[in-house]
């Protein structure tokens, strides 16, 4: 079965569809795996970013909801869309009220994606899911869905805020529906170095997550904006080539890419020397570091608690 990554923030215009496209996208282009991504926002954004023909009747929401069997959009040859509209919006309403009560009773209405995903995306190795700005039904149904939650961030207390109602969101997914969920990691977008709120934002950061902050940053690039312009509607990478230039923006999320699939590689390795470990390797397994700096006591409270679900 694939990975399936979940891009959530409850904040909007914090470079979530930003990353869901270009994550995606070095995923394929980068490294030749096959990707699907799920357009889970009604504002339909990532579908537009990509220049998604959207064939009414042919959106994630009937997909979701079974009404149609359909295909998804070849954006590339590895890397498939199921677009969104703003007809998404009624899905909350659709699966609580009685327009479709005999396909999907209000039971298990946290499943659909999951079961979708599973009834039809074999053939690929990555699901994205592009979340919309809230914790909602919606949400709920991507960190069901997924194995891997990740978090862009801006410097900015908001995105903190944010960040904290994924957490706490996420220790509910794991302790009630899905035991596999795990974060991912936090990694932070329209990044200036220079600014001293990036940086402390940054920091502060660093110290409660216990280690899953990225640190691949991904700096402010004008290439990310106009690549995904209603003019142009490529991802980064595609862009560039275009215009023959590697933008900070390519750069950032190819470096972001190749970070996360080496901690995947990493936690894949810790898992196995785990389940087949002896009393040398358990010793060293012990001094992986668990002491935190608690810099922030809430956000920090969050990872803890957390984190402590996910252990065994
Ligand atoms: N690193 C970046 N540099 C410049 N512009 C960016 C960057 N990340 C996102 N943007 C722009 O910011 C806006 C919001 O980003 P978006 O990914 O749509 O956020 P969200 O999906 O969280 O609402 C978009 O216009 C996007 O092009
Ligand atoms: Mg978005």
């Amino acid at each position: 079965m694939p990975e399936v990554i979940a891009i959530t923030n409850q904040k909007g215009g914090v470079g979530k569809t930003t990353s869901a496209t270009n994550i995606a996208a070095s995923l394929a282009i980068h490294h030749n795996k096959k990707v699907i991504a799920f357009d889970l926002d009604q504002q339909g954004n990532l579908s537009k970013g990509l220049g998604v023909e959207i064939v009414k009747g042919h959106t994630v929401l009937e997909a979701l909801l079974r009404i149609t069997d359909h295909t998804p959009y070849p954006y590339q040859e590895n890397f498939h869309i199921i677009p969104a509209d703003n007809t998404f919006s009624t899905f909350a309403l659709n699966i609580a009220h009685s327009q479709f009560e005999d396909l999907v009773s209000e039971v298990g209405k946290e499943n659909l994606l999951k079961d979708y995903i599973k009834n039809n995306c074999a053939e690929y190795d990555y699901v994205i899911l592009d979340c919309p700005p809230a914790m909602d039904d919606v949400t709920i149904n991507a960190m069901v869905a997924a194995n891997k939650v990740l978090v862009p961030l801006q410097a900015h207390s908001f995105s903190l805020q944010g960040l904290q109602t994924v957490l706490s969101m996420m220790t509910r997914i794991v302790k009630r529906l899905n035991t596999d969920l795990d974060l991912g990691g936090v990694f932070f977008v329209q990044h200036q170095e220079r600014k001293i709120i990036s940086r402390d934002t940054a920091d502060k950061v660093k110290d409660v997550a216990q280690g899953k902050v990225f640190t691949t940053y991904i700096r402010t690039s004008v290439s990310l904006a106009e690549s995904s312009d209603e003019s142009v509607c490529l991802d980064v990478f595609t862009y560039d080539k275009q215009l023959e230039q590697k933008s900070n923006g390519a750069t950032d999320y190819q470096n972001l890419t190749n970070e996360f699939l080496g901690k995947q590689f990493q936690e894949s390795i810790y898992q196995r020397k785990e389940s087949s470990s002896n009393g040398a390797d358990k010793k060293e397994l012990d001094q992986e570091p668990t002491e935190i700096a608690i810099a922030d006591t809430e956000l920090a409270d969050k990872f803890d608690r957390f984190l402590k679900t996910k252990k065994p």
